[in-house]
């Protein structure tokens, strides 16, 4: 076995056995692949796909890359919950809350932001003091006093998506079905999750681009999921314009807690209830209209922001979000109703403003970002503001922030932004 004919076995388009992607996965790890033969081997999966038992194959190799936790300990009712990631997507910060208040153990793991994506462990720490890193037995003593924990990822987990990852994000090499399905539930089987609710983002703001890219995605983490045992239900929502109101970290949090107080955008409240559902029913085995009877009822009594309050405690977060004192607005030039938002635009947008990281040794101002005004569907008259800008010690352009607005002269229906959920 050797590693040039393995990379120009799939070059050609054969199938690869286990042994060669052991060897693949397992060498890289090591340090005997060198970068350029990963580089290599991943675009010839990116350009030649692989096959149902390759892609198991793929995520074993991975998974047994590093240590693998078990979150049975915490009981049969504990959900994880993960997303492919778009455009102010802080459904973390909601959930984990409402959804332990339902009696639901949730011990999140989550990662930081790269590219355009944002990441959970940034937006938390925009939070002065709070804590993501905790110790096992930290962990351990939170989740028996309030069912909820969110950390940072250990580091000891699926090494070979951690060195992978960050080969493919500078080697075009993120946008593939086989690779983005292995990277997501090599981690989530890592991290011990039975139960697992996935976010899969559709359109310009997100990894898949088309609705047809998603189902497969989603189907492919699901049958993932029936070989180790897990169950996984997929939500499906188009991530074309940004979620709810705010881009960036410290804002993101803020969008939180007025959501959690009953203030929210119409789109990241259909989501989080929907997400939230899902995790309760699967947790504790129960209807999906048992569920959201559940999950409505705290929501709308304040018993999922009393729950954000203890993991706030339990964490050390103080009652101080960092968000940049210096903003703007942005004026519309036309009038009528706004048609879309580019997600990706702004998200681009709000990277310039440096929300987030163009590599993992990037610094990151937690306190800059965009706070969208109006959302599509909205009339606006010449003169009023469409986003507010919050900057630090870079600024973007006027007209950058006015193309990813599209108005038009026409009424925009708005539409549901949930697509399906698969299971
Ligand atoms: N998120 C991941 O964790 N991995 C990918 O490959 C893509 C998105």
């Amino acid at each position: 076995m050797d590693i040039v004919s393995i990379i120009d076995k799939k070059r050609k388009g054969l199938s690869l056995t286990k042994e060669d992607i052991d060897f693949m996965v397992m060498g890289y790890v090591r340090g005997e692949v060198a970068d350029y033969q990963m580089s290599a081997f991943l675009m010839s999966i990116c350009i030649q796909g692989m096959n149902r038992e390759e892609i198991f194959y793929l995520t074993d190799s991975m998974l047994h890359s590093g240590e693998i936790l078990d979150l049975s300990i915490f009981g049969q009712n504990t959900v994880d919950k993960h997303s492919t990631g778009g455009v102010g997507d802080k459904t973390t910060l909601v959930l984990a809350p409402l959804v332990a208040s339902c009696g639901v153990n949730v011990m999140k793991m989550s990662g930081r932001g790269l590219g355009f994506t944002g990441g959970t462990i940034d937006k938390l720490e925009s939070i002065v003091g709070f804590k993501t890193s905790l110790s096992e037995e930290e962990v351990y003593r939170q989740m028996q006093d309030i069912h909820v924990c969110i950390v940072g990822g250990n580091q000891d987990l699926v090494p070979a998506d951690k060195k992978m990852y960050a080969l493919r994000d500078v080697t075009a090499t993120v946008e593939s079905i086989p690779l983005i399905a292995s990277s997501i539930m090599s981690k989530k089987l890592a991290a011990g999750s039975k139960k697992i609710v996935m976010d899969v983002k559709v359109g310009r703001g997100a990894l898949m681009k088309t609705e047809e890219e998603a189902r497969c995605l989603a189907k492919t983490m699901i049958a993932i999921g029936e070989k180790y045992g897990v169950k996984v239900v997929c939500v499906l929502s188009k991530m074309e314009n940004p979620l709810g109101y705010a881009i960036g970290n410290g804002l993101e949090v803020k969008e939180s807690i007025e959501a959690l107080k009953g203030e929210y955008a119409p789109d990241f409240y259909e989501l989080t209830l929907t997400l939230a559902t899902e995790m309760v029913a699967m947790g504790l085995e129960i209807s999906r209209e048992e569920a959201k009877e559940k999950v409505m009822r705290n929501f709308e009594s304040g018993k999922g922001y009393e729950y954000f309050l203890k993991l706030m405690q339990a964490q050390k977060g103080e009652n101080k979000v960092h968000i940049s004192k210096n903003y703007y607005e942005v004026q519309s030039e036309k009038e009528g109703y706004i048609h879309s938002i580019d997600a990706l635009k702004l998200a681009v947008l709000s990277l310039q403003l440096g929300s987030g990281r163009k590599n993992l040794n990037t610094e990151i101002d937690h306190g800059v970002g965009l706070w969208l005004l109006k959302k599509p569907g909205d009339y606006v008259k010449k003169g009023d503001g469409l986003l507010r800008v919050y900057y630090a010690n870079t600024d973007i352009a006027k007209e950058d922030v006015l193309e990813s607005f599209v108005i038009h002269e026409n009424k925009k229906e708005v539409s549901s932004i949930l697509l399906d959920i698969l299971k």
